[in-house]
């Protein structure tokens, strides 16, 4: 659908402003499918058109990430016949083969990285490499060392194996209690599953980090923002 204007399309892949792209485009920098186009302002499809800066293409394979304050009530799927997604949140136009790194339950809310690199996806979700998620997790009932203990050691949650040795550090313990965990797993339903195992319900579950990435305290609920390079390297561990 020929839904956004080149200008805009321009300046969200970072190529110039919009002011700019008004200049380029007069120029007679920028072709769209092959045809030089002279107006900054026309409306393209960011999904289907072949845009060119300068003879380079600019529409496709570039990697783009994306970091989201996933509010609850989204689910973590590229498309979903019936419940908002978290690509729902990513505003257009972005890569098609965009994808969730990772899942969050839909009543989960917190940090979910979104990108079209699927070396990283793929390697920030292998069981080998034991990435770092730390959670904010608030459960029905009392919290104490006992908790610390059984956590640092490793649960059994009807898996196979128990889990491996995790951190939880204990905010307050109460009727309800606050905690944040740390795991190097992520099993289904994992933290839900741990605190269960420990006779507690979990009421509310936050991601707060996935390996070196942490959720920006300026974005609210549902916002999104682009990595900055210097996130995009160290998650990259290079
Ligand atoms: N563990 C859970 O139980 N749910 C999540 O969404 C993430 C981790």
């Amino acid at each position: 659908m020929k839904n956004v204007r080149l200008d805009k399309f321009l300046s969200e892949k970072g190529i110039c402003s919009r002011s700019e792209a008004k200049i380029f485009a007069k120029k007679g920098f920028i072709t769209i499918n092959g045809v030089k186009e002279t107006k900054s302002d026309v409306k393209i499809d960011p999904l289907e058109d072949i845009v060119l800066f300068k003879g380079e293409e600019i529409s496709k394979g570039q990697k783009e990430y994306y970091m989201l304050y996933k509010p609850a009530g989204v689910v973590s799927a590229t498309e979903d016949k019936k419940e908002k997604t978290v690509l729902d949140l990513i505003p257009k136009p972005y890569a098609k083969d965009i994808a969730p790194v990772g899942r969050l339950d839909k009543d989960t809310e917190g940090l979910i990285l979104i990108t079209n690199d699927g070396e990283l996806n793929h390697n920030l979700l292998s069981p080998k490499k034991h990435v770092d998620k730390t959670y904010f997790v608030r459960v029905k009932g009392l919290l104490d060392k006992s908790d610390v203990e059984a956590v640092e050691k490793g649960i059994d949650i009807g898996d196979e194996k128990d889990t491996l040795p995790a951190k939880l550090n204990i905010i307050s313990s109460d009727d309800e209690s606050e905690c944040e965990i740390t795991i190097h797993e992520g099993r289904f339903h994992q933290i839900k599953r741990m605190f269960k195992a420990l006779g507690k319900e979990v009421i509310y579950l936050k991601r707060l980090s996935m390996g070196s990435l942490v959720l920006d305290e300026k974005l609210g609920k549902g916002e999104v923002r682009r990595l900055t390079e210097e996130e995009i390297t160290l998650l990259k561990g290079k």
